[in-house]
């Protein structure tokens, strides 16, 4: 299989439903998953522009369900299965649904910066 442009890491993560954290289980990531995965097949993007696949926690667990969205480097939140259409449609422009990322401000810390290559 060749490596994907992008890599869609939906958290599937499910802790118990009284936890006061919550989960993107939870909130309904396992069917925003299967949503996913059949719209990038039915989109012919699988074999090589975008793999989809489920996360364990990935720690934003506020803005459940949500996604990281690799090697562009941003995390989606509160996504539901209405929300896959436009994200596809960004991904293949080059682009982002602005109203669904995760602010910097929204974590403990500024990001990581990324090594330059070579
Ligand atoms: S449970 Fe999904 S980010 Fe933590």
């Amino acid at each position: 299989m060749p490596q994907r442009k992008h890599y869609l890491f939906v958290c599937t993560n499910r802790r118990p439903d009284d936890n006061p954290k919550g989960s993107c289980a939870f909130s309904g990531s396992e069917a925003l998953l299967d949503a996913l995965k059949q719209a990038v097949f039915e989109r012919g993007l699988a074999k090589t522009e975008v793999r989809a696949c489920g996360s364990t926690c990935l720690d934003v667990c506020h803005v459940a369900p949500t996604i990281a969205v690799e090697p562009d480097g941003f995390f989606y939140g509160h996504v539901t299965k209405d929300d896959v259409p436009e994200i596809l449609d960004a991904l293949v422009r080059g682009e982002r649904v602005e109203r669904l990322v995760v602010p910097h401000d929204e974590f403990d810390s500024a990001p990581v910066a990324k090594k330059p290559k070579g």
